[in-house]
C-alpha cells in the first residue's frame, strides 16, 4: 500500500533490501558457528559483526588533530557532522552554498568506507539570517530549494539524512514546537521529506528529536502518531533517529527498547543518533547499547563526539574517550555488549509497559492440529506467507487452498504454515509487523484464538489486524477492538 505512492526508485530499493537480507540470513545461519567467538576490537568492527554501525559526531576542525583523527578512523564507521551540514553552514546567504566542510567530511569519511548521515535539512535552529527574517510561503519555498540543493549536492554519498530535527515540543502536550517552519503549516514536516525524496530516491530519510526517549512521554508518543500517519499515507520516512542525550537532567528510562520496538513496528528503521551520557556510567551505555542490539531495526549508534574533550557538555564528560583519548569503562561495556550480540535478532524488545486491552474470552476455537486457513471477515480473504523466507510479512490474498495459506494451530498456542515456520510478531506495539520465523518456543511466535474471532498475540495483548481488504493487505498488531478488520474465521477445507 504505502510503496505504491513512492517513487519506484525508492520502492525497488526496498525490495533488493528485502531479498539481501534473505540471503544474509541464510548465509548467517549457516556461518553461526564460526562467528561465534569473533571478539572486534573496536566500535565499529564490533558493531558490524551484527549488521550495525557505530558512529560519531564530527567536527570538521577537529579533522586537523591526529588524536583525535587516530580515535576516529580506528574505532567509527558511520559519522554525522556536527554542525557543518545544517543550514546556517551549508546556505550562509540565499542562494549562495557553501559545501567545503560538509565535502571534507564526506570525503573523509567515505574513502575510510565510513557511512555518512548528513544532519539536517530543515529545523527552527541554526538557520541563517536571512532565512530566519522569512515567513509563510517565502520560508515554505526556502525550505524547498534549500532541501533540493543540498540533498541534489550529496546524491549517492550519504547512507541517510535527518531531513527534520526536533519539530515536536517538550511537556505534556505531545504536539508540534513553534517555530517559523511550523507557522508555515502542520504539512512542512511532510513537504520536507517528499521534497528529499525527489531530490534523491535511495538516500534514507530520517525524522530526528531529543527527549523521544520514554515510551510514556507525550512528546514520543506525538512523533510516533505522525511517523504512523506517514507510513499509513505513504510519506516517504525511512528512519526514525532518537538523539538520547542523557545529559542535561535526562535519564535513561526502562522502556527505552520498548520505544525502539514500537517505533520499529511502524516498518522505520531506528537509529541512536546523538548519544552521550552524563558522567558516562558504564550501565547506562551498556543497557542503550543492548536496547539497539534487541531490536533487529535498530541500525545503529552514533554518539555525539569522540573525547569529552569534544563534547557540547564536556562538563558532564559523557563520552567514551577522556580528554586524553583514554578509554573509559563504558567504552569496554559498549565494545563487550556490541560483541556480544546475535547476528540477527528476530524479536525486537520486550512487551511495552503499557500493552493494549487483552481480547474478552480467550480460548483456542479450532481443534489444535489441524491445518485451517484463516479468513478475514471483512475482506473474505486468507491470511498468506507469500514466501518461506524468514521476515517475510503475512497478508491478506484470494483463498486459493494453497499450502502457504495452510495454517496449523499447535498446542503450544503457535501458529505454523509450510512446515516449520510460524507465525510471528515483528514487535509488539501498535502497528507491528507480522510475519512468518522458523518456529521457535518464544511468546512471540504463540496466539489465542478468541471466540469474538480476534487472534491475539501472547506476547503482545494485540490483535491481528488489517488496514483494507485488498489483495496484498498487510498484517500487524493492533489494540484489540473486535471489529470486523480484526475478525477472522479458521476454516479446513
Ligand atoms: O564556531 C563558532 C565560533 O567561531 C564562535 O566563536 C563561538 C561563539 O559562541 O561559536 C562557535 O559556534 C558554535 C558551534 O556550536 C561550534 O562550536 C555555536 O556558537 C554553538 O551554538 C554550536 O553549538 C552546536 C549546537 O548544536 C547548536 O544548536 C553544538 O556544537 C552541537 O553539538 C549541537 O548539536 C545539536 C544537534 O545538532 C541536534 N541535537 C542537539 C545537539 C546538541 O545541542
Amino acid at each position: 500500500m504505502v510503496s505504491r505512492t513512492r517513487p519506484a526508485g525508492r520502492r525497488l530499493r526496498t525490495l533488493s533490501v528485502v531479498g539481501t537480507a534473505a540471503v544474509v540470513v541464510a548465509l548467517t545461519v549457516s556461518l553461526l558457528p564460526n562467528l561465534a567467538h569473533a571478539a572486534e576490537a573496536t566500535l565499529g568492527a564490533a558493531a558490524a559483526q551484527s549488521g550495525r554501525y557505530f558512529g560519531t559526531a564530527v567536527a570538521v576542525n577537529r579533522l586537523n588533530d591526529s588524536a583525535y583523527t587516530t580515535i576516529l578512523n580506528r574505532e567509527f564507521n558511520q559519522v554525522t557532522a556536527e554542525n557543518e551540514m545544517k543550514p546556517d553552514a551549508l546556505q550562509p546567504n540565499r542562494g549562495q552554498f557553501n559545501y567545503t566542510n560538509g565535502d571534507r567530511l564526506v570525503s573523509h569519511a567515505r574513502s575510510r568506507g565510513m557511512k555518512v548521515k548528513g544532519h539536517t535539512l530543515a529545523w527552527h535552529a541554526q538557520q541563517p539570517g536571512w532565512m530566519q527574517s522569512l515567513s509563510g510561503s517565502a520560508l515554505r519555498q526556502a525550505m524547498i530549494d534549500h532541501i533540493t540543493n543540498v540533498v541534489t549536492h550529496y546524491r549517492g554519498q550519504l547512507d541517510s539524512w535527518d531531513v527534520v530535527n526536533e519539530a515536536y515540543a517538550d511537556g505534556g502536550g505531545g504536539g508540534r514546537r513553534d517555530s517559523n517552519l511550523q507557522r508555515t503549516g502542520n504539512d512542512w514536516i511532510e513537504v520536507a521529506f517528499r521534497t528529499a525524496d525527489a531530490a534523491d530516491p535511495n538516500v534514507k530519510l530520517c525524522y530526528n528529536d531529543y527527549n523521544t526517549d520514554n515510551w510514556n512521554d507525550a512528546k514520543t508518543q506525538g512523533v510516533y502518531n505522525m511517523v504512523r500517519d506517514f507510513k499509513q499515507r505513504g510519506v516517504p520516512i525511512d528512519c526514525v533517529g532518537f538523539q538520547t542525550h542523557f545529559t542535561g537532567g535526562s535519564n535513561y528510562p526502562s522502556n527505552y527498547r520498548t520505544t525502539l520496538s514500537s517505533f520499529a513496528a511502524l516498518g522505520v528503521d531506528v537509529q541512536v543518533t546523538e548519544l552521550d551520557i552524563r558522567n558516562a556510567p558504564a550501565d547506562a551505555y551498556r543497557n542503550v547499547t543492548n536496547d539497539c542490539l534487541a531490536v533487529s531495526r535498530c541500525t545503529g549508534i552514533t554518539v555525539w563526539g569522540i573525547r569529552d574533550s569534544d563534547s557540547w557538555r564536556s562538563s558532564e564528560s559523557p563520552l567514551l574517550f577522556n580528554g586524553s583519548g583514554q578509554k573509559k569503562p563504558a567504552y569496554d561495556a559498549v565494545l563487550t555488549a556490541l560483541n556480544s550480540a546475535t547476528p540477527n535478532p528476530t524479536t525486537p524488545g520486550p512487551n511495552p509497559t503499557t500493552p493494549g486491552p487483552n481480547p474478552t474470552t480467550p480460548g483456542p476455537t479450532a481443534p489444535p492440529g489441524s491445518a485451517s486457513e484463516i479468513v478475514g471477515a471483512q475482506s473474505n480473504r486468507c491470511i498468506d506467507a507469500p514466501s518461506r523466507n524468514n521476515g517475510t510479512r503475512v497478508q491478506l490474498y484470494d483463498c486459493n487452498r494453497q499450502s502457504n495459506q495452510q495454517w496449523t494451530y499447535t498446542s503450544a498456542k503457535q501458529l505454523q504454515v509450510s512446515g516449520n515456520m510460524c507465525l510471528d510478531a515483528a514487535g509488539s506495539g501498535n502497528g507491528a509487523a507480522v510475519q512468518i520465523y522458523s518456529c521457535h518456543s518464544q511468546t512471540n511466535q504463540q496466539w489465542n484464538v478468541n471466540s469474538n474471532g480476534t487472534i491475539s498475540g501472547v506476547q503482545s495483548g494485540r490483535c491481528l489486524d488489517v488496514w483494507s481488504t485488498a489483495n496484498g493487505a498487510q498484517v500487524q498488531l493492533y489494540d484489540c477492538h473486535g471489529q470486523t478488520n480484526q475478525q477472522f474465521r479458521l476454516v479446513s477445507r
